[in-house]
C-alpha cells in the first residue's frame, strides 16, 4: 500500500484500489467516532488548508470547511473571482504563492489543467473538488455510501444521462472496485472515449467491468444502484437547449425505477435539477439515498484530508 501524505488526488486514477480502501476505511472510523461524540481531531492541528473555488458550492464547500475544522485544522475560504487571478495573475504564480502559506489546497475549477497547474507549481498536496473531467471526492463518498446500504460486493450500478465529470469518476472507481458499471448515454453526450479505454484497462485488472448501453430501459434491467446527475453542468450553460431535447429519455424516473431491483438505491451527487434529470417521486421515494450520500461527503474527504495533508 502507498503512502498517500503529501500526493494530490486530482483523478481517481491516482488512487490504487487498495489505497480507496484505505479511505474508506478511516472514513467509517471517523464517522462512527462522530457518533459516538468525537467531533474534533488533531490530524490537521495548526495547519491550513485552502479552499479554491472558481465556481458555485454548496456541499463541497461546506464538507470542507467543516471537515477542516474537525480535523483541527483552518480551513481558508478563496474565491477565484476575488483574488488577483481577475486580474491576470496566473495559476501557476497563485500556486507558487499558496504553498508559502497553507498545507494543502482542496480546488474546484472549470478545465482540469488548471488542477494540474496548480499541482505541478506547488509541493502540497492538491485535491480536486470538481473539475470539468472528475470529481473523485463526490464518488469515493459515493462508494462508501453504496457498501453501507449494500455490502462490499460486486454490484450493477447504472449512471443514466449525460456521461459528465461525476460519470467519468464513478465509471473509474467502479471498475477498480470490481463493480458492474453500465453507463447509459446518448450518442451525443457519452464519456470521453480515453476515460472508458481506461476504465476497460482497470476492469481487467481488478475484475470489474464497464458497459455502453444506450437504451435506458435495457441499461437499468437488475440495477442495484440507479444513478443520475444534472443535465447541464456548471460551464455548459451555452449547450442547454440540445441538453434538454436529448436527455429526456434517461430522466430517472418510477418507470425506469420499476426495471431496476426491487432493493435498488437511488443516487445522485446534488444539486438535482427536479423535473429534468430525476422526478421527485424518485428522489424523495424510499429507494432514495441521496442525502445520505451528501453527508457522506464530510466523512470521507475528513479521511482523504488525514491521509494526504
Ligand atoms: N455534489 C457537489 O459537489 O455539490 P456542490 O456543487 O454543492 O458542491
Ligand atoms: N456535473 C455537475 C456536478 C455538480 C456537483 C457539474 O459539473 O455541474
Amino acid at each position: 500500500m502507498g503512502d498517500l501524505k503529501g500526493r494530490d488526488l486530482l483523478s481517481i486514477l491516482d488512487l490504487s484500489r487498495e489505497e480507496i480502501e484505505q479511505i474508506f476505511h478511516l472514513a467509517k472510523n471517523l464517522k462512527l467516532e462522530y457518533y459516538a461524540g468525537k467531533r474534533i481531531h488533531d490530524y490537521l492541528k495548526g495547519k491550513t488548508v485552502a479552499l479554491f473555488f472558481e465556481k458555485p458550492s454548496t456541499r463541497t464547500r461546506i464538507s470542507f470547511e467543516v471537515g477542516v475544522h474537525q480535523l483541527g485544522g483552518y480551513p481558508l475560504y478563496l474565491n477565484a473571482q476575488e483574488m488577483q487571478l481577475k486580474r491576470g495573475e496566473t495559476i501557476a504564480d497563485t500556486a507558487r504563492v499558496l504553498e508559502r502559506y497553507v498545507d494543502g489546497i482542496m480546488a474546484r475549477v472549470y478545465s482540469h489543467d488548471t488542477l494540474v497547474e496548480l499541482a505541478q507549481y506547488s509541493r502540497i498536496p492538491v485535491i480536486n473538488g470538481l473539475s470539468d473531467l472528475e470529481h473523485p471526492c463526490q464518488v469515493i463518498a459515493d462508494y462508501f455510501t453504496i457498501i453501507e446500504k449494500k455490502g462490499f460486493k460486486k454490484l450493477k450500478v447504472v449512471y443514466l444521462g449525460d456521461g459528465n465529470n461525476v460519470a467519468n469518476s464513478l465509471i473509474l472507481a467502479g471498475v477498480m472496485l470490481g463493480m458492474n458499471v453500465v453507463c447509459s448515454s446518448p450518442k451525443e453526450f457519452m464519456p470521453p472515449k480515453k476515460v472508458l479505454e481506461e476504465a476497460l484497462v482497470l476492469a481487467k485488472r481488478y475484475g470489474g467491468s464497464i458497459e455502453i448501453i444506450e437504451d435506458p430501459k435495457e441499461a437499468v434491467k437488475d440495477a442495484d444502484v440507479l444513478y443520475t446527475d444534472v443535465w447541464v453542468s456548471m460551464g455548459q450553460e451555452d449547450e442547454k437547449e440540445i441538453r434538454r431535447r436529448v436527455l429526456p429519455p434517461y430522466q430517472l424516473n418510477k418507470e425506469l425505477l420499476s426495471l431496476a431491483k426491487e432493493d435498488a438505491i437511488v443516487m445522485h451527487c446534488l444539486p438535482a435539477h427536479r423535473g429534468e434529470e430525476i422526478t421527485d417521486e424518485v428522489m424523495d421515494g424510499p429507494n432514495s439515498v441521496v442525502f445520505d450520500e451528501a453527508e457522506n461527503r464530510l466523512h470521507v474527504q475528513k479521511a482523504i484530508m488525514a491521509l494526504l495533508i
